[in-house]
């Protein structure tokens, strides 16, 4: 840190628990926090960022050139709160020089997946409609048909994208529940083949070969719209496909189209194309909410204090490291 008898300023665009906060004033810094518990508006961004030395946005700010521009030159860090980073412009950061990092904590990742296999197992045992349907006072007696589902033991889970998420996901869905799995990824990981015991493939086989397909991909150009009609085409009638990296991995539209045809048996999603709209459009008067074998869960997969609190020490520990002379931990990338 260059020696100056200013204490660096830390903006936070939000309130976010309470240790990574307590970290940055640990180290003599002054930490400032948008008030309200609300997003922050362009123009108050725009305006509160400026003479900051660091900057820890959320996954809802749109970092581009013109906040970079309006920090001004003290700007030396962008630290997001978030392990996907697609709200980060990374080509005008690189052109002021400015690391940017995103926070892949372990923990966000065992969180993630938790919430991923909480809705496999909530689609293929019907767990809301089950609750709505005995909630609104129409459970009258046994059946043998009664809201009858599927087990996922033994079926296949199509891992696409066999990152830290998409590792912890299959590990516990082929360890925990007897699943087989399917992957697809750059590169193959024969570590993750030992460990847990997986195939690697192509994307369309595994489209037509898997039971539940679940996606942890980042949002880049090459995976805006990755599942769409062709790949819904591919996909069995039974299958259920989970959605908790980011909502323009899938076109909404497709994706209704192929509920509506019945195309596939199920979808759950925690994340929305045009979010936090959970529809684009509803020209075709068609919502994704009006289907009983769809489940939605307003972006919440990272949702525990466990997953939030280890978000905001790891983007402090950017923050600290870059500020202090040192190589950024998780560099974006
Ligand atoms: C949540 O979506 C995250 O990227 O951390
Ligand atoms: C179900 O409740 C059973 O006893 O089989």
């Amino acid at each position: 840190m260059p020696r100056s008898s200013k204490a660096p300023v830390v903006f936070i665009t939000r309130r976010i628990p309470s240790e990574g906060i307590e970290l940055l004033e640990e180290q003599g810094y002054t930490v400032k926090m948008y008030g309200k518990d609300q997003a922050i508006t362009r123009s108050e961004l725009l305006k509160q960022v400026k003479g900051v030395d660091a900057l820890l946005p959320l996954l809802t700010d749109k970092i581009d050139e013109e906040v970079i521009q309006a920090a001004g030159p003290s700007l030396k860090i962008i630290a997001n709160y978030a392990v996907g980073f697609d709200n980060i412009d990374l080509e005008a950061a690189k052109k002021y020089n400015l690391p940017v990092t995103n926070a892949p904590a372990p923990e966000v990742s065992e969180s993630v997946a938790e919430h991923t296999i909480t809705l496999m197992l909530a689609l293929a045992h019907r767990i809301v409609e089950s609750d709505t349907f005995a909630r609104s006072g129409k459970y009258t007696g046994w059946s043998p048909s009664l809201l009858v589902g599927t087990d996922l033991r033994n079926k296949t889970l199509g891992i696409i994208g066999l990152g830290r998420i998409g590792y912890a996901v299959a590990r516990r869905a082929v360890l925990g529940l007897g699943m087989r799995c399917l992957y697809n990824t750059p590169r193959r990981d024969s570590a993750f083949e030992k460990e847990v015991g997986g195939t690697f493939t192509s994307l369309d086989h595994l489209l037509q070969e898997s039971d539940v397909i679940s996606v942890h991909v980042p949002l880049l150009p090459s995976t805006r719209h990755l599942l769409s009609t062709d790949a819904f085409s591919l996909m069995k009638q039974t299958a259920f496909l989970v959605n908790t990296a980011r909502g323009p991995i899938v076109d909404e539209k497709a994706l209704l189209r192929a509920l509506k045809t019945k195309r596939i048996a199920g979808a759950a999603l925690d994340v929305f194309e045009c979010e936090p709209a959970i529809d684009c459009d509803l020209k075709d008067r068609l919502s994704l909410a009006a289907f009983p074998n769809v489940i939605l869960t307003p972006h919440t997969a990272s949702g525990t204090i466990e997953a939030r609190q280890a978000m905001g020490r790891l983007a402090a520990q950017n923050i600290i490291a870059v500020l202090s002379g040192r190589a950024p931990l998780t560099p974006a990338k």
